[in-house]
């Protein structure tokens, strides 16, 4: 049975450290199936679309920075409940408040640099792998 979809990326922070072989592992581990993958950068242009809806909040600047400082690892993840699953895997937003074992606990520094996104909806995490990925690229 096909399970739903999540989007995820690793952001810049986990990538430059090393850690993407270590958080795939730990998404398979979890029960997700992978089912599109990409190694990319973002361009302002495209950060500040994919963060649009938080284009007014005082952190979106930071944000956009760091999410073109470096390269990322974008990919969508299928099991059943994977929205509201994968955000108990990541944990909190702010590592400080993210529970032990989660991938923010064992990979993250700050609010910023989190190791990692997740959607938050299934309406998003369509959007979002949308926004990555055409239909031939997911298996
Ligand atoms: P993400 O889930 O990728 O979506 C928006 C990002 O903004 C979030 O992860 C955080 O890394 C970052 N961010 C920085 N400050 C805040 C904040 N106060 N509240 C929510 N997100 C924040």
């Amino acid at each position: 049975m096909s399970g739903k979809i999540t989007f995820t990326m690793i952001k810049p922070d986990a990538v430059a450290k090393g850690h993407t072989g270590k958080i795939i592992d730990h998404v398979i581990q979890k029960g997700y199936k992978l089912v599109a993958m990409k190694y990319t950068r973002l361009s302002e242009e495209k950060a500040g679309e994919f963060y649009a809806i938080h284009r007014e909040r005082p952190f979106f600047k930071d944000l956009i920075a760091f999410m073109t400082s470096g390269p990322i690892v974008a990919a969508v993840l299928e099991k059943e409940n994977a929205v509201a699953d994968y955000r108990n895997v990541i944990g909190a937003t702010d590592p400080a408040k993210a529970e032990v074992g989660t991938i923010r606990n064992l990979y993250a520094k700050s609010i910023d640099a989190n190791a990692v996104h997740g959607s938050d909806s299934d309406e998003n995490a369509a959007i979002e792998a949308a926004f990555f990925f055409n239909g031939f690229e997911r298996f």
